[in-house]
């Protein structure tokens, strides 16, 4: 238990259901079964858990990628991308959610060698936008029209030495 009174863990299987269950509760943004599976046995490391109530309050989930450098140099990078974060409306504002950023981008950065973590955010999301401000992620591009119903994203990206 942490001083903050959650713990995290690794997602496992039975974790789905619950896992699912959050996503559609908090962001209009949902995925298969498959989706999951997919991302949770190419990369189990950096899907992780927050438990706090006997219950898991919110995850992070993250796909490890190859690619160019998000931050504006053209070099060949080990990226984490985070495909989705979310926290239970009753559980935010306690640290959960940047304690999950951490947790996977650290592990990103050991386990799989990445060297950079990026995502995509609505721009209209001040509190996630705020929260990976807070971590050291800047506004690398503005993404127009990138979600369904038109809204532009911004993406984000930080250099994993820190974390
Ligand atoms: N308004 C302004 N700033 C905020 C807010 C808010 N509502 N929420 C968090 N922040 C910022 C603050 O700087 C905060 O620090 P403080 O509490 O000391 O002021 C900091 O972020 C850390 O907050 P946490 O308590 O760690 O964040 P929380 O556990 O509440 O989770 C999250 C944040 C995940 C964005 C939550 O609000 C949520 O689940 N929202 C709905 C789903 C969502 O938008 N997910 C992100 C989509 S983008 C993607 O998945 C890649
Ligand atoms: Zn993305």
């Amino acid at each position: 238990m942490s001083d903050q009174g959650f713990t995290l863990r690794t997602f496992t299987v039975s974790d789905l259901e619950r896992v699912m269950h959050i996503n559609t509760k908090c962001l209009p943004e949902n995925y298969s079964q498959f989706f999951y599976k997919d991302l949770y046995t190419r990369f189990p490391e950096t899907f992780v858990l927050a438990e706090m109530d006997g219950e898991v309050q919110g995850y992070i989930m993250c796909r490890i990628e190859k690619g160019w450098s998000k931050r504006g140099k053209l070099t060949p990078t080990r990226l984490c991308h985070v495909v989705s974060i979310a926290v239970m409306e009753d559980y935010r504002r306690k640290g959960i959610g940047k304690t999950l950023v951490e947790e996977g981008m650290r592990r990103g950065r050991r386990t799989y060698d990445c060297k950079e973590g990026y995502l995509e955010v609505r721009i209209g999301n001040e509190a996630a936008v705020n929260l990976y401000a807070k971590l050291g992620f800047t506004k690398v591009k503005r993404n127009y029209g990138y979600y369904l119903d038109g809204e532009d994203a911004w993406m984000m990206a930080a250099p994993l030495d820190e974390f």
